[in-house]
C-alpha cells in the first residue's frame, strides 16, 4: 500500500540515503532530490534520483507539480565543521540560501509539511549536559549557525505561510544499515568511527584530538547514535505533522556519552584489530562534552533506539566498510 509522496533532498547522503531506504520499505513514494556534489548516485534507485540543486526554485516547482507532494524531508547540506570555518560563505549559500529556495519552491508548490536535518551544533559549547532543547542557540562555528539560521527561517514560514516542520537535532550520527549497502563514505572523512577503520585498513595512524580534557581519561566524550535510528525519528516526525502536529525541535541522541577512547576501545573489540594512534593537541571548537537529552522525542513521539549500543553501531559500520574496501580493491 502507498503511503504518500515524500521528498527526500541530500537523499544520495549518509543519512539521507538510510532514510530514503527506510521511506521506501515502509510504503512511502519516494523522490531523491540531489545535485551529487557530494552525495552518491550508487546510493538511491535511479528511479527516484533527480539530480537538482535546491538553489534551482524552479525546478523545485517542476519536481512538485509531478505529484502531489505530502512532505519533505531536508538533508541537503554541506556537513564539515572545519571546512565551514575555512569558506563561510560555501556554507552559507547552500545550508541557509539554498534552504531559503527550499522552502520558497514548497509554498508556491503547496508542500506544507517539512523535516528539517538539524544538529547538535546550534548548541555549541552547552552550560549543562545532558542538553534539552531549550539550551539556548550558541553555535561557535559556521556549520552550526548555518542550521541555526535555518531554524529560525523555518519559525517564520510557519507563522507566516502555515508551512509546519519539525527540526531534529542529530548528536553524532554514525553505524550503517545492517544489510551493509548503505554506509558512511565522505569525502574527505572527517568523522570518528570511520577514521579508526581508515587507521586499520591503511596501518596509518588516526589523530586523537587533545587528552587533556576534563573527562575520566581526558579525551572528548560524545552521544553516537545509528543512523536507522536516526532514519525512523525522521519518519516518526514526518508522521507527526502530517497527522496535524506543531511544529517543534528535537535532539537525537541515546543519551549516553563514549569518549574517543572508549570509542577506540570498541572498534579493536568489534574487528579484532588494534588501531594505531598517535594523540595530538585538541581540535579548535570542540566541546569537552555533548550528550543529548532525548526525552522529549521519545516521550511526544514514542522514538526508541534499537542499536543504543556502540559495539552494535560500530559492527554495522565495520561490516560496511569490509564490503566497501573488497570493491575498492576489485
Ligand atoms: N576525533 C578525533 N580524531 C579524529 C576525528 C575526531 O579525536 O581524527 C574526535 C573529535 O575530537 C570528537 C570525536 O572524535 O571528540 C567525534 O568527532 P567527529 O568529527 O566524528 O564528530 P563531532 O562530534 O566533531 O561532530 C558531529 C558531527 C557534526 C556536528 C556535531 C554536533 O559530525 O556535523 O557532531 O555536535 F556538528
Amino acid at each position: 500500500m502507498k503511503r504518500g509522496s515524500i521528498l527526500v533532498t541530500g537523499g544520495a547522503g549518509y543519512i539521507g540515503s538510510h532514510t530514503a531506504h527506510l521511506l521506501g520499505e515502509q510504503g512511502y513514494e519516494v523522490t531523491v532530490v540531489d545535485n551529487l556534489s557530494r552525495g552518491r548516485r550508487h546510493n538511491v534507485d535511479p528511479q527516484r534520483l533527480r539530480v537538482v540543486d535546491i538553489a534551482d526554485t524552479d525546478g523545485l516547482c517542476r519536481i512538485f507539480a509531478e505529484r502531489p507532494f505530502e512532505a519533505v524531508i531536508h538533508f541537503a547540506a554541506y556537513i564539515s565543521v572545519g571546512e565551514s570555518m575555512h569558506v563561510p560563505e560555501l556554507y552559507f549559500t547552500n545550508n541557509v540560501s539554498g534552504s531559503l529556495s527550499l522552502l520558497t519552491a514548497m509554498v508556491r508548490s503547496g508542500v506544507r509539511h517539512l523535516v528539517f536535518s538539524s544538529t547538535a551544533a546550534v548548541y555549541g559549547m552547552p552550560a549543562a549536559v545532558p542538553i534539552k532543547e531549550e539550551a539556548p542557540y550558541a553555535p561557535v562555528n559556521v556549520y552550526g549557525e548555518s542550521k541555526v539560521m535555518v531554524e529560525k527561517l523555518l519559525h517564520w514560514f510557519d507563522l507566516v505561510h502555515g508551512l509546519r516542520s519539525i527540526c531534529l537535532r542529530y548528536f553524532n550520527a554514525s553505524g550503517a544499515d545492517p544489510e551493509g549497502k548503505l554506509g558512511e563514505e565522505h569525502e574527505p572523512e572527517t568523522h570518528l568511527i570511520p577514521l579508526l577503520f581508515q587507521a586499520i585498513l591503511t596501518g596509518q595512524p588516526v589523530t586523537i584530538f587533545g587528552e587533556d580534557y576534563a573527562t575520566p581519561d581526558g579525551t572528548c566524550i560524545r552521544d553516537y547514535v545509528h543512523v536507522n535510528d536516526l532514519a525512523e525519528a525522521h519518519i516518526l516526525a514526518l508522521e507527526w505533522l502530517m497527522g496535524g502536529g506543531a511544529s517543534d525541535a528535537f535532539n537525537v541522541g541515546n543519551g549516553s556519552g563514549y569518549s574517543v577512547r572508549e570509542v577506540v576501545r570498541a572498534v579493536e573489540e568489534v574487528t579484532g584489530k588494534k588501531v594505531p594512534y598517535v594523540v595530538g593537541p585538541r581540535r579548535e571548537g570542540d566541546p569537552p562534552k555533548l550528550v543529548a537529552d532525548s526525552t522529549k522525542l521519545r516521550r511526544a513521539l514514542q522514538w526508541t533506539p534499537r542499536h543504543s549500543d556502540l559495539r552494535d553501531i560500530v559492527s554495522s559500520a565495520w561490516n560496511f566498510e569490509k564490503k566497501r574496501s573488497v570493491q575498492q580493491a576489485s
